[in-house]
């Protein structure tokens, strides 16, 4: 329920989703780094200073009420305490309930479900805990991996914009990707749990 406040992490099979925090800041900066993890992200490659700015900031922002507000979470794997990467949720539209969720993983851990699980634990938090009535993702259509992500996690194809984005100086496509309340909600009837 809306207002919301993230106070206690969030747990899965495998992982934890909770704030960053200053300790994190060198598992995140190893891909935040890397050109590879940026090339279809809007930023570019990110310094050790500016992932402690970013960490810092987020390490604050636990509310999600308005249009904007987000969550962004490191993704800890329990076995180890490793930060193997993050998600986020932002509010998009409070008017209209829809949430945008996103990832990013280091390379070392793709591969192995973990950005799903995580993924799949957003949606409940969207839809279970929010109780929001749909939610996007948005992702450049060459990001084969990320395409993939959505569509395991129930998601379809919305919407594929050609060049409306202006990334790193290039002009780029966005592909929307949704799935609404009811949706999911069958989906777990089918039997899609997280991972
Ligand atoms: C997008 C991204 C998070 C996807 O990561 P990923 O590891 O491929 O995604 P998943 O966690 O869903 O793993 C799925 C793969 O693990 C395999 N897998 C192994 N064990 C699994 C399990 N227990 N459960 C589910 N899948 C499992 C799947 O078969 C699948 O393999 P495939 O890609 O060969 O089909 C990752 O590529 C990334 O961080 N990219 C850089 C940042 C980025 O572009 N972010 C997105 C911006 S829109």
């Amino acid at each position: 329920m809306r207002p919301y406040v993230f106070t206690e992490p969030i747990t899965t099979a495998r992982l934890r989703l909770r704030l960053m925090d200053s300790a994190d800041v060198d598992d995140i900066h190893a891909y935040q780094s890397r050109e590879d993890v940026c090339a279809h992200l809007l930023y570019s490659p990110r310094t050790r200073d500016e992932v402690v700015g970013k960490v810092t900031g987020f390490a604050k922002r636990t509310r999600l009420e308005h249009t904007g507000d987000v969550l962004q979470l490191a993704v800890e794997r329990i076995e180890d305490g490793r930060v193997l990467g993050e998600v986020c949720v932002t509010i998009r539209s409070e008017d209209n309930a829809t949430a945008d969720i996103g990832w990013v993983f280091h390379p070392a851990f793709h591969g192995r479900g973990y950005a799903s699980e995580a993924a799949l634990a957003l949606l409940e938090l969207a839809f279970g805990t929010l109780g929001l009535h749909r939610v996007i993702a948005e992702l450049s259509p060459a990001n084969t991996a990320s395409v993939k992500l959505c569509r395991r996690i129930g998601m379809r194809e919305e919407a594929h914009f050609v060049q409306d984005v202006l990334v790193k100086g290039r002009w780029e496509d966005t592909g929307v990707y949704a799935i609404l309340h009811g949706e999911w909600l069958a989906a777990r009837r089918n039997g899609h749990r997280r991972a």
